[in-house]
């Protein structure tokens, strides 16, 4: 589903956020990707999205050779992967069951359909009582979780999350944890990136290490991982 393949990214003057780095994703698994700061974590994500180009290498999305991605055919990119980051970023003056439609809205989607959709995945994250609330009016736990359901709106084939319980205290990082991987049964595949200890050894998957864009680990995680 995903494939990297010899990726360098380089930023000039002197920093490689990416060596060389190689690495296989199979449809449907949930991969953790850690890392100190600057590892080039968060590269991988932007390379995947299309908002940075690699220097070198080729980075695959399904049958997709996205390595030269045209501008014009990145909207199609970013139908098919749903992206969440750390902070938020919810449109404040809309409501939440707005915030899910809008995306649907721009590519007009008709109404009745939008409604479903936004139904279905208020349900799938357990807010469909506050579908008329407005983000100032939710706690940090909710808010990401509109921002998940979002991300879903295009019924990505893949999950891209950048640190999205880093803002959250550890009972709501417990719940956004589990949705992913709830997202995840139901056929998506997940990329998660995270510096905490306590989440990858509870998932109990998949875990790459970076260290200074270069790939030093690569197992599935027995319970007592070591950041
Ligand atoms: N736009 C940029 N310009 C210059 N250097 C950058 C840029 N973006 C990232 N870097 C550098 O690339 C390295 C990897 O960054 P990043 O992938 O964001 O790391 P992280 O693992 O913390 O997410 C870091 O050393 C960072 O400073
Ligand atoms: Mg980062």
């Amino acid at each position: 589903m995903i494939k990297f393949v010899n990726v360098t990214k380089f930023y000039p003057p002197n920093t490689y956020a990416l060596k060389n780095t190689s690495f296989h994703i199979q449809s449907g698994e949930f991969v953790s990707i850690v890392g100190q700061s600057g590892a080039g974590k968060s590269t991988i994500i932007r390379l995947l999205s299309a908002e940075e180009k690699s220097d070198n290498g080729r980075i695959i999305i399904g049958d997709w050779d996205i390595t030269n991605i045209k501008p014009k055919e990145i909207p199609a990119l970013r139908r098919q992967i749903g992206i969440v980051f750390q902070d938020f970023k919810l449109l404040e003056k809309k409501r939440v069951g707005e915030n899910i439609a809008f995306a649907l809205e721009v590519i007009d989607t008709p109404k009745k359909k939008i409604r479903s959709i936004t139904d279905q995945l208020l349900k799938i994250v357990g807010l469909e009582n506050k579908i008329n609330y407005f983000p100032q009016q939710l706690s940090a736990g909710e808010a990401q979780r509109v921002v998940i359901a979002r991300a879903l709106v295009h019924r990505p084939k893949i999950l891209l999350a950048d640190e999205p319980t880093g803002n959250l205290d550890p009972i709501n990082t417990r719940d956004i944890v589990e949705l992913l991987a709830k997202i995840n049964e139901f056929g998506t595949t997940v990329l998660l990136v995270t510096h905490n200890r306590e989440i990858v050894n509870f998932l109990r998957k998949r875990v790459i290490t970076l260290d200074h864009g270069v790939i030093i680990g690569d197992q599935v995680n027995s319970g007592r991982y070591v950041i």
